[in-house]
Order: structure tokens, then sequence, then C-alpha cells
């Protein structure tokens, strides 16, 4: 039975306080407490007409001070939306009504460990029909075929409302079994989505392409040597490229040591198929160790495949209930800009570093996904490499003259990541504007940043006053009106 006064799903707010000195509940890693909506924020400089829409950010927002070690990726999703209209400025937030949040509301506070103690499994009277692995849906938020989806690669999409309110998990009509990645791609000509998802067991890859009226039409079990943590992939008009890379989840050590290890022992492959082909299709191709967790994007020449991403020589994610500094020590190697090639004619591949700049969120103008591409879009730590993910610049980069423009976020900054707002007048592919939550350590305040994509070291041209800070997160998108 849920106590007396178990907060109820209309006044949810976070009772988080990190009283355990978490390492990943500190400074704007600390969850907001409340669900708010302002319809006229506070802009400074000018919002351009064209920029109509609403710029979600998807993070992790703890509602319930957590059991045990917490790690950024235990975390109930939140979604921030920012509707810029032609009367101004709105912000909303909500948390994903997860059935695993559902079942902590009514128990009025935490039943799931995190990821680091995943053994730990939930008292199955108090999770009821939520089950013993929570889908916290915190990573990202995309739109298909009409819906919007929040993503999370551990277990199915969580479908939401334009209003951010959770409609339920999404299984594609039953069609889809398993997990999806965070990171599907879409084509924006065919309307497609591809999509992946990676198992601790066997099959450790599934394959998938929902048409472009969101029905899943392709569905194939993929052959890997070991279950690893694949995050991201590409495609182009013709395949569907992935990176195996040897993140590999260690079973023995699951809830007691590190949730997975780096073992550049087992090899690094480029896989390529056709979009709709099969394991029998895949082609792997043996290149040097190193793991990509954002891409930029892909295409094919004739045999030539190229695609860029900001690759890490040795990751570690420190999902490790033994060390209660793990973000530390997952801070040492950040990725950095680096293009791959693979000809599927000779078989040979290969990577080589294209910047020495550290940064990751790798984004371009997603209307040029699997076709070349001319501008590419990084958050990157500017000065000292700090915490993971804990960007201060925002860069553009020319991939035709090598060009890089950045904008650095100023005293006390923290950016997130870029999100490419095109121009609907506009024609060139960086027509358009980044927008990005920029968090700044004095005054513990978001601002939401709007710039030029053609001129990013100019700064923001609007800044928009967050009535609430937005928490450090994962990954947004722009929907346009
Ligand atoms: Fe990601």
């Amino acid at each position: 039975m849920a106590p007396a006064n178990a907060p109820s799903v209309a006044n949810l707010a976070s009772t988080v306080t990190n009283a355990a000195n978490q390492p990943d509940l500190r400074g704007n890693l600390m969850p907001v407490r409340s669900e708010i909506d302002i319809d006229d924020c506070h802009v400074d400089g000018t919002i351009p007409t064209g920029l109509r829409g609403s710029f979600i950010r998807n993070g992790p927002n703890p509602a319930f001070e957590p059991l045990g070690s917490y790690h950024m990726f235990d975390g109930d999703g939140m979604l921030h939306g920012i509707t810029f209209g032609d009367d101004g400025v709105s912000y909303r937030n909500r948390w994903i009504r997860s059935r695993g949040l559902g079942a902590e509301l009514a128990h009025g506070a935490a039943v799931y460990h995190g990821l680091a103690e995943v053994m730990s499994f939930p008292d199955p009277k108090l999770t009821g029909d939520a089950g013993p692995l929570k889908n916290p849906a915190n990573t990202h938020i995309i739109e298909h075929a009409g819906r919007r989806l929040a993503l999370w690669e551990g277990g199915p999409p969580t479908e939401v409302d334009t209003n951010l309110d959770t409609l339920g998990e999404y299984d594609f009509g039953g069609r889809l079994v398993g997990a999806m990645t965070a990171h599907p791609r879409i084509d924006p000509r065919t309307g497609e989505m591809c999509f992946f998802s990676y198992s601790l067991f066997e099959p450790y890859l599934r394959y998938h392409v929902a048409d472009s009226t969101g029905a899943l039409v392709h569905s194939v079990d993929l052959d890997l040597p070991a279950p690893v943590m694949m995050h991201d992939f590409i495609i182009t008009e013709e395949h569907a490229v992935f990176l195996d890379s040897p993140i590999v989840f260690d079973l023995e050590n699951l809830g007691t040591g590190p949730m997975v290890n780096w073992k550049p022992e087992n090899g690094t492959r480029i896989g390529v198929m056709p979009r709709r082909g099969t394991n029998a299709d895949l082609r792997w191709f043996e290149i040097e160790p190193g793991h990509v967790q954002h891409f930029w994007n892909g295409w094919a020449t004739g045999n030539r495949i190229e695609f860029s991403g900001s690759r890490l020589a040795d990751p570690n994610f420190g999902i490790d209930p033994t060390s209660p500094l793990d973000e530390q020590a997952a801070d040492n190697q950040p990725g950095r800009p680096a293009r791959y090639w693979v000809d599927l004619g000779s078989g040979s591949a290969g990577w080589e570093p294209s910047d020495d700049l550290p940064g990751d969120f790798c984004r371009i103008n997603d209307a040029y996904t699997g076709v070349p591409n001319r501008y590419a879009y990084m958050s990157a730590f500017g000065g000292s490499v700090g915490n993971q993910g804990d960007f201060d610049t925002m860069v553009a980069y020319d991939q035709s003259t090598g060009e890089r423009s950045m904008w650095h976020s100023g005293a006390g900054g923290h950016v997130g990541e870029s999100v490419f707002a095109p121009d609907p007048a506009g024609t060139a592919e960086n027509d358009g504007w980044l927008i990005n939550a920029v968090y700044y350590e004095g005054g513990d305040r978001t601002d939401v940043c709007v710039l030029d994509a053609r001129d990013v070291e100019a700064g923001p041209i609007a800044r928009v006053t967050m009535p609430q800070r937005i928490p450090f997160g994962f990954h947004a998108n722009w929907f346009g009106a």
C-alpha cells in the first residue's frame, strides 16, 4: 500500500537531497524539484522571425533519493520544452511518467537501484507491473511518423505528446522485441527510420527499419562476438554501418564491479550491410581499437563509405559501484573528432584524426542524414578538460575548408548539445540557428542560447532566461512549427 503522504502524479516533485554525497548529484546534476509552465520567458536579443517551434531537451532528473550508488544514466527522464512562438517564448518541463516511476510514486520512495547495482533487484511487491528494470527514457527525444518518442537504449521507446505528457511505452504494435537505441537515423528523403538495439544476451545486436508510416517492416538479428555497449551508428542512402568497439559488458562483474570494460584485445570492426539486409549480408572490416559514442554523419560514394564522429581511444564510463568518484575516472580520455572510411571494393578500412579539440555531442543539419554534408557541430572543452560531458564551448566545422569556428560560453558557462534549427526560408545547409541550453554557475541559471549557425563566433543573437535551471542532461531536438 502507498503511504498516505505519497505524492500523486499531479504533484510529483523531486525529493532528492544528495544526502549520500553522490558525485552525480552535485552542482547542475542536482535535479530540479518541480514541473512548471511559464508563458513569457525573458529574452535578451532578438528571436529570428523564422525560428518557430520547440527545442526539447531530455535528461536525468531523479524524483526520489537514489538507493545506493547513483550514475547520471539512472535518473528519471525529464523533458524541458522551450517553445518559440509569435507571442514570445514559453517553457514547460515534465517528467517521463515511466511505469517504474509510477511504482516509486505509489511507494513514496525509490524502488529501483541504479545501473551500477543492477543486480540488486527490486521487491516485486513494490514494482508490480513495472517489472525489475526501470526504463527512465532519459536520453533523447525524436519524432517519427507523427510520434514523439523519448528514448533510452536499455528499453523500448516511450511515447509522449506535444505537451510532453507521457502516453506510455511504444513497441511498434508489438513488433519491436527488446530495446531501441537512443540514436536512430531517419532518412529525410524516404522517411525511413533505421535503428538497432544491443543486449547483454544473444542475440547481442538487432537491427530494424520502420517505414515512413511508422510500421516496423524489417527486423534481423546480427552476430557479434561479445555483448558491447553500442550507442550510435550511421546510415548512407544504401547502407547501415555499425562500429563494433570493445566496450564489453562484464556479466561476472554486474553489480559488484565495473559494468563494462574496455577490452582493446577484442579488436574493433566496422560493419556494413544493405539497409534491408540480414546477417548474411553484413561485412566486417577490422580497424585500430577505438570507440565512438556519437557520430556526425556518413555517406557512400561508389564503393567508398565515409563517416565521422568523436573517437575515444580509451573510454571509461565509470559505471562501477566500487568507485564512488567514478565520473572522475571517466574524465581522462575525452573524444576527439575523427574520420572513418571503408572501401567496399578493396576491403580496406581505417580512420584518421580530423581535429585535436576534445569534444562530443556531434550534430548536423539532419536534412543531410546519409548524404554528404559540409557543416558539423560539436560541444567541446575549449579550456581545460573537465568532467565527462561538461563542455564549455560550441563548435562549428566547415568540413570543406577544415575551418573551425567556436563560441566560448564565458566564465562559469557549461554548454549542452547544439541542435540545428533550419531557417524555413533558407536554402544553404547552414541557413539556420544553433540552440543550446547553457548553464552558468554564477547565478545557478540556464540560458537557452540561439546562435546564427553561419556565425558561431559572434555568440548568441538571443538568450532566453530559463525560469529554473535545466540540469545537465543528454540530447535535444528541434521540432519546427
Ligand atoms: Fe547519446
